[in-house]
């Protein structure tokens, strides 16, 4: 094989991996875990620095708080990336 042979070869294998990755990633099923609630316990945090945010969430969220997280919740930083605020800055 010549060097320009195995160079497209190379190229060929290569996108073929990037598409590959990318049909992977369209499979993904659709986001099904609830948004953060639009009521009075939450709507102050729709504008906050989603890090400032999620300190306040424990107050409420945490073993002693009105509302404590079931055993089963997957881990639980960074609240706000996996229960998202859906105002019109966060999603077009
Ligand atoms: C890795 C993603 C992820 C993170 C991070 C996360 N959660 Fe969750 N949460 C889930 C999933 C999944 C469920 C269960 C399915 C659903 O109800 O959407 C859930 C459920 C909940 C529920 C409902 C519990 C119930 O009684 O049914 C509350 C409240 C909650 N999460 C609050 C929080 C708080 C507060 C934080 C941060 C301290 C947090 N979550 C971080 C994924 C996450
Ligand atoms: C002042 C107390 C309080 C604070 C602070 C608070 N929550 Fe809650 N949260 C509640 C209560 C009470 C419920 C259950 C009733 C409801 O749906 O509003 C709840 C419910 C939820 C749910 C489940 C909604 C559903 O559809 O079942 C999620 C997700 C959640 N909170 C996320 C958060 C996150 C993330 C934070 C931090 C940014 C936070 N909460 C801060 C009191 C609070």
């Amino acid at each position: 094989m010549t060097t320009r042979q195995r160079n497209l070869l190379m190229n060929g294998l290569f996108l073929a991996a990037c598409a590959g990755i990318l049909l992977f990633l369209l499979q993904a099923p659709p986001e099904t875990t609830r948004p953060l609630p639009h009521d009075q316990d939450h709507e102050r945090f729709m504008t906050m620095q989603r890090k400032e945010a999620e300190r306040h969430c424990d107050a409420c969220h945490g073993p002693q708080g009105v509302a404590p997280l079931p055993e089963t919740h997957p881990p639980k930083f960074r609240c706000l990336f996996c229960h998202k605020r859906k105002d019109p800055a966060e999603r077009p």
